[in-house]
């Protein structure tokens, strides 16, 4: 989608607006030197590590990690889609997009929208005027929920009948097109098509923007299946929606930590009892991308569960998610509901202190493991401790903090009674992540590079250079760069592009290079060196890049040499390799010197 809006007009939009401007309007925003600060709009904190540079175009926040430029910003903010995004941004300055990109990519979406809105209008309507929604209406009632919070959460009524919501439209043909591309109406295998939901309480899914994305169908009272959910569509992805998670933004300015339950109900009656700070899965387990979302929101997660053996499961599956995400900073908790309980049955049966009184009662994602795992071993026995380390084993590989991991290690170290070392030394022998890794980072024998510099020296001369370009792009030195192209890391081919948009544009700034990464694999690693601190006075950079170019120039010239000489050792140098190897000879011959 992002590759239909041309990237040159990405360039000149990021050019023409002012990030400050972008985000003062939304953010309370202080200077303090050249840049400027605030209070993280994007995690909850008390003293601002949320910093905007208005030379590089870009934010950054030391304590969630949260950057990117104007386009980020607002996809982050306002939580737009990418095209949405820049929309805004050229309507702020009046800088039209260009119109047929827009017909192929966001006025799809925005079309889409537009039909999820009318079709939960229509069904929020029916709710109140069909007669059948009389029975759904009193349903919700005996569920204790009032007419306020159903508003509040658009519960509406989708009544019987196969052809409901063709009526909506007069544009019959475009219409039932977007209604089967939204999920619906279902066309089956005879071409007949009809409305997926009927005769079922309706519960729409929205965005953090609050767009419909989706739906989920109660049925009224009992029958199968009990809900019925959208499917997958362009607007409505599983994996990353979470239902309530707009409607909890808008009531709650500051959130400290998230529930998360498992149903439409459970979050709807939270709210009906003052608890807002509730989102669902929806019918999926707890995705990584879930976690992402409500980190950026706050600190803390709760994971609610069933007490029952289900519950405990699906616990172990969070916790798997959670673990390799987890900072110092943030916590993850777990809480699990008397057997037969669900949110919904213990706030309505026991209320709203006692509820909260659970959520206090939660246990750390780390006590749990620690429990779950000493659990598992009978400790008293001989091998006990042992087999202990043994089972936790993939946990310790999956926690990136080092901080947890050190903390994690010395309780397992004090119950194992195995000193630290020993531990150290277990985890990292034969662990399947780690061989995984050596074998990667070594290049097969062959390919050794004896005179070269040491590979991580290199590495840290790439990253460097790729920093320094991102953050002063206006420094990089005249001259030729063809030569980049026979190195052989994967940073220099990054370099390499790098240079070729710096020498190809002009106004650049760390905006708009980091723009041309999104979404790509590379994209974490770029952010990272365009915030990196490099302790650097811009008129220093020039000079800089010149030695480094140089360093790498030589390192260019072993690495070649190197090649063709193992090449010319089993007899494989064409004619043309062998004029080259003289001349490098030449060039070898002046690197001593
Ligand atoms: N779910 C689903 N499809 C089903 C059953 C459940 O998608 N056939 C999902 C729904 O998101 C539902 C959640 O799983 O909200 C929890 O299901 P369940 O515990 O069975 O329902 P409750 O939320 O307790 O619903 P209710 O209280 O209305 O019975
Ligand atoms: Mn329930």
């Amino acid at each position: 989608m992002a590759g239909m809006i041309p990237q040159s007009f990405i360039h000149e939009l990021l050019a023409r607006v002012d990030l400050v401007n972008v985000i003062e309007k939304r953010v309370n925003l202080k200077k303090a030197g050249r840049n400027y600060q605030a209070r993280c709009p994007f995690h909850n904190e008390k003293t601002p590590s949320f910093s905007v540079n208005p030379d590089k175009q870009f934010y950054y926040c030391f304590g969630c990690g949260a950057s990117g430029n104007a386009i980020s910003f607002l996809m982050e903010y306002e939580g737009q889609e990418f095209v949405a995004a820049i929309e805004d941004l050229a309507a702020s300055i009046g800088l039209p997009v260009p119109r047929d990109a827009l017909a192929q990519t966001n006025q799809f979406d925005q079309n889409l929208f537009e039909v999820m809105q009318k079709v939960s209008q229509y069904y929020q309507q029916q709710l109140k005027q069909h007669p059948e929604g009389k029975t759904a209406v009193n349903y919700l009632k005996n569920r204790g929920l009032t007419g306020e919070i159903a508003k509040q959460y658009g519960i509406g009524y989708a009544p019987a009948g196969w052809q409901n919501l063709l009526t909506l439209s007069k544009e019959q043909e475009k219409f039932q097109k977007d209604l089967i591309t939204t999920g619906m109406m279902i066309k089956n295998d005879n071409g007949k098509t009809y409305d997926r939901f009927r005769e079922r309480i309706m519960f729409p899914i929205r965005n953090r923007r609050g767009q419909v994305i989706g739906f989920g169908g109660r049925i009224i009272d009992q029958g199968e299946p009990k809900y019925l959910n959208s499917p997958e569509t362009p607007l409505f992805h599983k994996s990353n929606a979470l239902y309530g998670i707009y409607e909890m933004r808008r009531q709650l300015r500051d959130i400290n930590q998230i529930i998360v339950v498992e149903g439409y109900m459970d979050v709807v009656s939270l709210a009906q009892y003052g608890i807002y700070n509730c989102v669902a899965t929806l019918g999926t387990a707890t995705t990584e991308e879930h976690i992402q979302t409500l980190f950026r929101m706050c600190p803390t997660i709760v994971f609610c569960f069933d007490g029952d053996k289900a519950g405990r499961a699906a616990a172990l599956k969070a916790l798997n998610q959670a673990l390799p995400l987890l900072k110092e900073t943030r916590e993850v908790r777990l809480m699990f509901l008397p057997e037969g309980e669900d949110p919904d049955t213990m706030v309505r049966n026991h209320g709203k202190d006692e509820f909260n009184h659970q959520v206090e009662n939660s246990v750390t994602l780390f006590d749990y493991l620690i429990d779950y795992l000493t659990g598992q071993v009978d400790m008293n026995t001989f091998e006990g401790p042992a087999k202990l380390v043994h089972l936790a084993k993939p946990y310790l590989q999956a926690i990136t903090d080092q901080i947890l991991l050190m903390r994690f290690k010395q309780r397992l170290s004090e119950l194992s009674s195995l000193p630290l070392q020993q531990l150290d030394k277990f985890v990292d022998e034969a662990s399947p992540i780690h061989q995984k890794n050596t074998t990667e980072i070594q290049p097969p024998a062959a390919e050794q590079k004896p005179s070269a510099r040491p590979d991580s020296a290199n590495k840290h001369l790439f990253r460097r250079t790729i920093a320094l370009l991102l953050q002063y792009p206006q420094s990089l030195p005249d001259g030729d760069y063809e030569w980049l192209e026979n190195l052989e890391e994967a940073a220099a081919n990054i370099l390499n592009q790098l240079i070729k948009l710096i020498t190809n544009n002009e106004k650049l700034t760390t905006a708009i290079l980091v723009e041309n990464w999104r979404d790509k694999e590379e994209e974490k690693g770029i952010l990272k060196l365009a915030n990196m601190d490099l302790h650097t006075e811009e008129q220093g950079v020039t000079k800089e890049l010149t030695e480094i170019f140089s360093r790498l120039k030589k390192l260019q010239i072993i690495e070649q040499w190197d090649r063709l000489i193992e090449k010319s050792r089993l007899g494989y140098l064409s004619e043309e390799e062998k004029l080259q190897l003289k001349q490098l000879q030449v060039s070898m011959t002046n690197l001593s010197e």
